[in-house]
C-alpha cells in the first residue's frame, strides 16, 4: 500500500489519504465573501481525491487583506458562502480546512497578475500595520504604521473571532498563517521587527505575538479539532530566522497545543538569492523540524510527482504532502497519483459519477 494513500488521523479528524491542497489565494472574493469560483476551485480538488483541502489565506480584518479581492472572515456575513463550500468538500470525502491570515506590511496590494505592487491612493490604498515602521521594499515600498499595544490586542482578537466564525462555517482543520512575510512572520523575524518593547528584540519577545495569538485561538478552537500553523522555518538571509530557531518555536507552540506544523519558508524580505530552488528542496528541513520538535509536519514546495511525495513520507520528512501548482495543473492529482502508485482501486478515489466510468 502506498503510504500516500494511508489515512492520517489527528485528534478527531481522519484524512482519507496524505494528499493536501495547499492554501492558495484566488483573489476572487467580493468584499471578503467567497464566490462560485471558490466552490469550483476547492470542490474540484476535493472531488479529485485530496484528503485535506485548505482554503486560501483568509483575512481576519479588512486591513489584513493582501488585495481588495482577498477572502475574509472579519464579519458574520462572510460565514454563509463558506458553509456551502465546506458542505461540498465534505460530501466529496475530503476534510475542509482554512488558513487565517493578516498580511501586515504586504497588504494593500494589487493582484499578482495586475502588478503585485502596492495599490495607489486612487486604487483605494489603505494604511498597513506591522511590528515596526519598516517597508518590505522592492515592489512593496509602503511604510507600515508601527502597531501599538492596542493594535496588537485587537488583531489577536480578530484571529480569535475569525476562528469562531470558521468553526461556525463547519471547518474541521484550522491553520494560522505565520509564514511568507505576513504579519506574524514579520514579528518573528529580526529582519522586520525592530521593536524595543516586549514584542521585539530577543527570541522570546519576537515569538510573543505568535504564541499569544496561537493560545488565544486554541482557547476557542475545540480540542477535538486540529489547530495547525504554517511557519516560514527559515528566512534564507543572514541575520534572519534559522531552522534551529523554528524548531524551538515549534516546541513552544506544541506545549501550547499545536497539532501539526505546515513547514514553509522565506519571503519576509525581497532577497530570494539564497533559496536552493529545486524539486522538494524544503523537505530535508521539514524533516528536521518533524524529528527534533516531535510534531507531525506537512511538507511541500516543488513536489509534482507522486513518487517524490511517497519517498518524502517513507523517509520520514513529512506526515502529509501539500501541493500547490500541481493541484492547479491537475485537480485530479490524487486520482492520477493513486493510479501511478498502483493503489488497488484508483477509481474509488473519484466519486461514482466519474469513478464508475473510468473503470474501463
Ligand atoms: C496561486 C497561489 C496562491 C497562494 N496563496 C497562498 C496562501 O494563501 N497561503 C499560503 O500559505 N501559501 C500560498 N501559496 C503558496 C502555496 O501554498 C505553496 O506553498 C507554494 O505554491 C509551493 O508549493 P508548490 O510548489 O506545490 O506550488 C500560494 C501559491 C500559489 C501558486
Amino acid at each position: 500500500m502506498a503510504r500516500l494513500f494511508e489515512p492520517f488521523r489527528l485528534k478527531d479528524v481522519t484524512l482519507r489519504n496524505r494528499v493536501v491542497v495547499s492554501p492558495m489565494c484566488q483573489y476572487s472574493s467580493v468584499n471578503g465573501h467567497a464566490t462560485d469560483w471558490h466552490i469550483v476551485h476547492l470542490g474540484s480538488m476535493a472531488r479529485g481525491g485530496a484528503g485535506l483541502v485548505i482554503a486560501e489565506a483568509t483575512a481576519v480584518s479588512p486591513e489584513g487583506r493582501i488585495s481588495p479581492r482577498d477572502a475574509g472572515l472579519w464579519e458574520d456575513g462572510q460565514i454563509e458562502p463558506l458553509r456551502r463550500i465546506v458542505a461540498f468538500v465534505k460530501e466529496q470525502g475530503a476534510v475542509p480546512g482554512i488558513q487565517l491570515a493578516h498580511a501586515g506590511r504586504k497588504a494593500s496590494a494589487n493582484r499578482p497578475w495586475e502588478g503585485d505592487d502596492h495599490l495607489t491612493p486612487q486604487e483605494g490604498a489603505w494604511e498597513t500595520l506591522a511590528p515596526s515602521a519598516k517597508a518590505f521594499g522592492d515592489k512593496l515600498p509602503q511604510v507600515p504604521r508601527e502597531m501599538t499595544k492596542a493594535d496588537i490586542a485587537r488583531v489577536k482578537g480578530n484571529f480569535v473571532a475569525a476562528a469562531r466564525r470558521a468553526l461556525e462555517a463547519g471547518y474541521e482543520w484550522l491553520e494560522l498563517h505565520y509564514a511568507h512575510g505576513y504579519l506574524a512572520h514579520s514579528f518573528y523575524s529580526p529582519l522586520s521587527n525592530a521593536r524595543t518593547d516586549e514584542y521585539g528584540g530577543s527570541f522570546e519577545n519576537r515569538i510573543r505575538f505568535l504564541v499569544e495569538t496561537f493560545e488565544a485561538v486554541r482557547d476557542v478552537w475545540p480540542e477535538r479539532l486540529p489547530l495547525t500553523v504554517r511557519l516560514s522555518i527559515t528566512d534564507w538571509v543572514d541575520g534572519g530566522i534559522t531552522v534551529d530557531a523554528s524548531i524551538e518555536l515549534t516546541r513552544r507552540l506544541k506545549a501550547s497545543g499545536l497539532d501539526l506544523l505546515d513547514a514553509s519558508h522565506g519571503f519576509v524580505v525581497p532577497d530570494v538569492s539564497k533559496i536552493p530552488w529545486g524539486p522538494g528542496f524544503l523537505l530535508p528541513y521539514a524533516g528536521r523540524v518533524r524529528k527534533e520538535a516531535g510534531v507531525p509536519v506537512a511538507g511541500g514546495w516543488f513536489i509534482n510527482e507522486p513518487e517524490q511525495a511517497e519517498a518524502a513520507l517513507k523517509e520520514g520528512q513529512a506526515d502529509l504532502i501539500v501541493l500547490g501548482h500541481a493541484m492547479l495543473d491537475d485537480p485530479h492529482w490524487a486520482y492520477h497519483a493513486a493510479k501511478k502508485l498502483g493503489v488497488e482501486q484508483p477509481t474509488g478515489v473519484l466519486p461514482p459519477p466519474y469513478g464508475h466510468w473510468l473503470k474501463r
